[in-house]
């Protein structure tokens, strides 16, 4: 069978372009850990308020400075409804929900998550500017989803 060289020359380029790139994919996946975000954590959504990492909500500072943020989202609140946090700092949330699927959105920040029952969402992110963010719930969740929000305030770092 004749090939032409020219597209023989496009077969090998594309088959090249292909391998880069699965290349460059896994040289970042496995070098330098970028993968999608995924924290495969369950908890049994009936026990939520008495599960020992959700029985006590709201914000903890470790030993090392970082700081941890759990919350509850149900039908038609987050609990703790205010959060503090300080700027400039890397801040862990650890959410899940009680009853339903809901999001957890920050506004004018990177931070959104879907918090489906029965799984712990968790993500880290840090806020440069201090302010007060309003966090809503974006995923359609029953007769008052529209009033379902939270309060975030990002305080000046010491
Ligand atoms: Cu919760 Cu919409």
């Amino acid at each position: 069978m004749h090939v032409d060289i020219y597209e023989r020359f496009w077969m090998w380029g594309a088959g090249a372009i292909v391998a880069i790139f699965l290349g460059i994919t896994a040289f970042a996946a496995i070098s330098q850990g970028r993968v999608p975000p995924s924290h495969a954590e369950t908890v049994d959504p009936r026990n939520v308020w008495t599960d020992p990492r959700f029985a006590e909500r709201g914000v903890k500072t470790n030993p090392d400075g970082s700081v941890e943020v759990t919350m509850v989202a149900l039908m038609f609140a987050f609990q703790p409804n205010e959060i503090r946090v300080p700027a400039g700092t890397p801040v862990t949330f650890r959410l899940t929900s009680a009853d339903v699927l809901h999001g957890f959105q920050i506004i004018g920040t990177n931070a959104n998550t879907m918090l489906v029952p029965g799984y712990v969402s968790q993500f880290t992110t840090e806020f440069d500017r201090p302010g007060q963010y309003l966090i809503v719930c974006n995923e359609y969740c029953g007769l008052s989803h529209q009033g379902m929000f939270a309060t975030l305030i990002v305080e000046e770092g010491e």
